[in-house]
C-alpha cells in the first residue's frame, strides 16, 4: 500500500516536471550571425555579411562557435521524451583551399562552450588525446569529416558520423542523400564549396537521425519555395541513449579544425529547438558563401596556343549567343520597373517551363474558364500546379500583380497556397501548391469517378472551406472577397481536407476585359441577386455563393440543372418546396443511398438556405456560420417561403433591358464556367 502510494507520488512529480520542462523550450534561428548570441574562439569569426566562418587557411588550428545560453537536458530527473528530444537544421559550406579538402567540422553538444583544449587535425577541435573516448567527456558530435585519417580509424574521407565522447564514430556513412523522385541515394561531396543542409533529430527515446541534402544551386527567388523538403530517408539513424551522454546543462555549437592542409568552413544558417522540431531554414535568407580563390595559373603561354584558343572562344561565343537569343525568345517574360518590389514572388518562366516539362499535354490537370492548369515539379521537389491565364489588356495589371503579391502572403490551412507568379506577353502564370485529390466537383458530379464522399467527409470539407472564408473576410489584415465560390474551386488535399482555391481570380477576369460598362464576375447559380442586379460584390455575396455551395454538396447536384424536371431545376426552389412540405431529406444526394446522419444533412441544408436569403443582411456572417457548423450555436428558425430566397433568375435575365452576358444563358447549353455579366445602363 505504502509502495503504491510512493509510486503514485513519483508519477505525479515526474509529470509535473514534464509539464514545466515543456514550457522551458529553447529554440533559435539564425541567418545573420552578427546578431547571434555566440561565443567564438580560435579561428572562428563572423564575417561582415553575417556568415559564420569556423576555419580559415591557417594550418593546424581549431575554431569553435557555441550558443551562449545553456540548454537544459534534465536527464536525471525524468525519462520523458520531451525533456531529451532536440532537433537542429543548419547549412554549411566547406570551401577547399588550394585544392585541399581540410580536416572537417562537427556539430557538437558539449557540457562546456570552451573547447579551446580540443586538438586540431583529425580531432576536429572537440576532443584531444586525453579526453578522447572517455565517458566523462560527455560530448555528442555529428562529424562532417573530409579527411579519413588514421587516428579516427576511418579510411574514407567525405563521410558523416555520429560520435560519442570522442572522434570514433558509433555510426558513419559516406555522405549522400536520398532522392525520393529517383528512389536512390546520390553521393554528396562535403568539401566542394557547395552549400549543404543537414538535419539532426533526436526523438528523445532512442533514434538519432542525420539527414543531408544539397542546397539547390539555382537559388530560388521566391521565399515560398525556399524551404527545402527534407529527404524522406535519413543518412544515419542510430539508437543512442542520450541520458548516458548528456549532463543537465549542455551547450550546442560547432567545432572545426585544420591540419597541414586547410579549408574554409562556413555556417550559413542555423535553427535549433529543444523538445520539438526546429524551424525549417529559409534558404533565401542565407548569405552567399565566399568562393575559393582560383589556383594561380602559369603565365608563359605561347602564341601557338593563344591564337587557336581565341578563335575557338570566338566561335563558342557566337554559338552561345545564338543559343542565348533562341532561349531568350523561348523563355521571354514581361518584367517592368514597378514589378521589382514583387520579385520575391516572381518565378522565371524558364523554371516553370522546366517544372512542367514544357507544358506538355500529359501534364494538363484541367482547363476552365480562366485557362489551363498544369502539374509540375520544382527542382527542390515541391509539386506545383501552374495556371496559365491569358489576358489581353495591360491596364490594371500593376494593381492586379500587387494583389497577387499580397495573396501570396495569405496563409491558411484551408486555402490553396499561392506560391508565386510569372508574367509573359498576353499571359499570366500563377503557381499553386499541387493538390493530389483534384477538385470537389469531380467527386460530386463525375459519374465516372469511382470514389465518392460520405456526408461526414463532405461536412468536414464544408467546415474547412468556411474557416478559410472567415479568414479571408475577417481575420486577415484586409477584407478579401473570393467572388467565385463553387465546388469546382474547392480542391482536396491528400487527406481530403477542402481547400479554397482561385481566390481573387474573378477580379482578374474582371479587369481583363476592356469594356467601359460596369461588369461583375461570378458563376450563374452562385451569384446573389443583388450582385447580378447592381454589380457590387460584398462579403454577403460571398456568403450567398457559399450557401449555394453547401446545398450542392449535400444534394450532390449543381444549383441549376436543366436536365432535372421543371420543379427541381433550380435547387434553392426545390429545397424550399421540400422544406415546406416537410420532406427536406428528399433533396439529399441519392448517391449516399440513405447512409448519412439526418442531423448533419439538415444542418447543412438549413444553413445553405439561410445564406440564400434575398436580403443580404439576413444572411449569417462567416463567423456565425462557423459557430453553427461547430454546433456552438443553434441556428435560427427558417421558414421555407420561396419569396424570401434569392432564386437565380435564369430565363428572365436575357430580357432585362440593357443587360447582356458573355456566355449564353439559355438553359439548353447552360455552362458552369465563370462568366462576366455586363451592365449597359445606370
Ligand atoms: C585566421 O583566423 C585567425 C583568428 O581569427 C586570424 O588570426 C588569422 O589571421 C586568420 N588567417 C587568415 C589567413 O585569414
Ligand atoms: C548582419 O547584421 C549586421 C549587424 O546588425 C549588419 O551590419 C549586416 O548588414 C547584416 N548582414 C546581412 C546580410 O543582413
Ligand atoms: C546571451 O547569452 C548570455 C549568456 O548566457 C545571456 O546572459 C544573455 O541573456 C543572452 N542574450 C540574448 C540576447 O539572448
Ligand atoms: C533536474 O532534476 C533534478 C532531480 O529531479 C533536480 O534536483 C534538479 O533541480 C533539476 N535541474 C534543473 C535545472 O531543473
Ligand atoms: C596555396 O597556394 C599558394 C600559391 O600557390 C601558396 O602560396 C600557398 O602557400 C598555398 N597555401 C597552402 C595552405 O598550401
Ligand atoms: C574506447 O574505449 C573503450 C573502453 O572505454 C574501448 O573498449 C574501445 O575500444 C575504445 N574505442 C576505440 C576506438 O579505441
Ligand atoms: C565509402 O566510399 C569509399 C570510396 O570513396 C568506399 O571505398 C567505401 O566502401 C564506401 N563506404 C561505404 C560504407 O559505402
Ligand atoms: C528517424 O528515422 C527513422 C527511419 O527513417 C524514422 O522511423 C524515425 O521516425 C526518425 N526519427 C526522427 C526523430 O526523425
Ligand atoms: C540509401 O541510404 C540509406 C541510409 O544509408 C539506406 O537506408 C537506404 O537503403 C539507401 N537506399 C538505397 C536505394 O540505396
Ligand atoms: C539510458 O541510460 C540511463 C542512465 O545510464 C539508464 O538509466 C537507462 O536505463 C538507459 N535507457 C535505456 C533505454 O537503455
Ligand atoms: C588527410 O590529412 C593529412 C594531413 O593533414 C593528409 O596528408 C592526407 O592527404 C589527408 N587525406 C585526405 C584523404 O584528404
Ligand atoms: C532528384 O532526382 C530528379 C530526377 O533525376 C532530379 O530532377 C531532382 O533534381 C533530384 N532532386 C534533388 C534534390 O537532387
Amino acid at each position: 500500500m505504502a509502495k503504491a502510494l510512493q509510486s503514485l507520488l513519483f508519477y505525479l512529480i515526474t509529470s509535473a516536471c514534464m509539464i514545466s520542462l515543456m514550457f522551458a523550450q529553447d529554440q533559435f534561428e539564425y541567418y545573420n550571425f552578427s546578431k547571434a548570441n555566440l561565443s567564438l574562439d580560435g579561428m572562428a569569426t563572423i564575417l561582415p555579411n553575417g556568415l559564420l566562418q569556423l576555419t580559415n587557411k591557417t594550418a593546424l588550428k581549431t575554431g569553435h562557435a557555441f550558443y551562449k545560453v545553456p540548454i537544459e537536458f534534465n536527464s536525471s530527473s525524468s525519462t520523458s521524451a520531451e525533456s531529451l528530444s532536440f532537433s537542429t537544421e543548419f547549412a554549411f559550406a566547406i570551401v577547399p583551399e588550394n585544392g585541399s579538402l581540410g580536416q572537417g567540422m562537427a556539430f557538437v553538444v558539449s557540457p562546456t562552450p570552451d573547447l579551446s583544449y580540443g586538438g586540431a587535425s583529425s580531432f576536429l577541435g572537440f576532443v584531444n588525446t586525453r579526453t578522447n573516448n572517455k565517458t566523462d567527456t560527455h560530448i555528442l558530435a555529428i562529424e562532417l569529416d573530409t579527411n579519413g585519417s588514421a587516428e579516427a580509424d576511418e579510411k574514407s574521407g567525405n563521410h558523416v558520423g555520429i560520435d560519442v565522447n570522442g572522434i570514433f564514430s558509433v555510426a558513419s556513412d559516406n555522405a549522400s542523400y536520398f532522392n525520393g523522385t529517383e528512389g536512390k541515394n546520390n553521393t554528396l561531396v562535403l568539401a566542394n564549396g557547395r552549400s549543404i543542409l543537414i538535419w539532426i533529430e533526436y526523438d528523445g527515446i532512442d533514434k538519432l537521425n542525420v539527414t543531408l541534402a544539397p542546397v539547390p544551386t539555382t537559388k530560388p527567388g521566391s521565399p515560398f519555395l525556399s524551404k527545402f523538403i527534407k529527404p524522406s530517408l535519413p543518412l544515419l539513424s542510430r539508437t543512442i541513449n542520450i541520458s548516458e551522454i548528456f549532463m543537465e546543462r549542455m551547450f550546442v555549437g560547432f567545432s572545426g579544425s585544420t591540419g597541414t592542409l586547410t579549408s574554409n568552413q562556413y555556417i550559413l544558417g542555423w535553427s535549433f529547438k529543444k523538445g520539438g522540431k526546429a524551424e525549417s531554414l529559409d534558404m533565401s535568407k542565407f548569405p552567399n558563401p565566399p568562393v575559393s580563390s582560383p589556383p594561380s595559373k602559369s603565365k608563359s603561354k605561347s602564341l601557338q596556343i593563344i591564337v587557336p584558343t581565341i578563335s575557338t572562344i570566338v566561335l563558342l561565343l557566337i554559338l552561345g549567343g545564338a543559343i542565348y537569343l533562341y532561349k531568350k525568345k523561348k523563355y521571354a517574360e514581361v518584367l517592368e520597373q514597378w514589378e521589382k518590389e514583387y520579385s520575391p514572388q516572381r518565378l522565371s518562366f524558364r523554371t516553370l517551363f522546366k517544372a512542367t516539362k514544357g507544358f506538355k499535354e500529359n501534364r494538363l490537370l484541367g482547363a476552365g474558364g480562366f485557362g489551363k492548369v498544369y502539374k509540375g515539379e520544382l527542382p527542390s521537389g515541391i509539386q506545383i500546379a501552374v495556371k496559365r491565364v491569358s489576358h489581353d489588356v495591360e491596364q490594371g495589371m500593376q494593381q492586379y500583380v500587387a494583389e497577387v503579391a499580397s495573396m501570396g502572403r495569405l496563409r491558411h490551412k484551408n486555402l490553396v497556397q499561392l506560391l508565386g507568379y510569372c508574367r509573359r506577353k498576353g499571359e499570366l502564370l500563377l503557381v499553386y501548391d499541387y493538390m493530389p485529390n483534384g477538385s470537389l466537383d469531380d467527386y460530386l458530379f463525375n459519374t465516372q469517378n469511382p470514389k465518392s464522399l460520405s456526408l461526414s467527409q463532405r461536412f468536414h470539407i464544408v467546415k474547412g472551406v468556411a474557416s478559410a472564408l472567415l479568414y479571408l473576410h475577417e481575420d486577415w489584415e484586409q477584407v478579401v472577397l473570393h467572388r467565385d465560390i463553387k465546388a469546382s474551386n474547392i480542391l482536396l488535399d491528400a487527406n481530403l481536407n477542402g481547400k479554397l482555391g482561385d481566390f481573387g481570380l474573378a477580379r482578374f477576369h474582371d479587369r481583363g476585359m476592356n469594356i467601359e460598362a460596369t461588369r461583375v464576375v461570378g458563376t450563374i447559380g452562385y451569384m446573389a441577386p443583388e450582385l447580378t442586379a447592381m454589380g457590387v460584390a460584398t462579403t454577403w455575396t460571398d456568403v450567398y455563393a457559399f450557401g449555394a455551395f453547401m446545398l450542392e454538396v449535400v444534394c450532390g447536384r449543381r444549383p441549376v440543372d436543366p436536365d432535372k424536371p421543371r420543379e427541381e431545376m433550380i435547387l434553392i426552389k426545390w429545397v424550399a418546396t421540400c422544406g415546406k412540405n416537410g420532406v427536406l431529406m428528399d433533396t439529399v444526394d441519392s448517391k449516399l443511398e440513405g447512409n448519412f446522419s439526418a442531423k448533419e444533412a439538415e444542418l447543412l441544408l438549413k444553413l445553405g438556405m439561410l445564406c440564400s436569403q434575398s436580403n443580404p443582411e439576413n444572411r449569417p456572417s462567416m463567423r456565425q456560420m462557423i459557430q453553427y457548423l461547430e454546433g456552438n450555436a443553434s441556428i435560427p428558425d427558417i421558414s421555407f417561403d420561396t419569396y424570401e430566397f434569392g432564386i437565380p433568375n435564369i430565363r428572365e435575365r436575357n430580357n432585362e433591358t440593357g443587360t447582356t452576358q458573355t456566355t449564353t444563358s439559355s438553359l439548353a447549353n447552360f455552362s458552369y464556367d465563370t462568366v462576366t455579366v455586363l451592365f449597359g445602363g445606370r
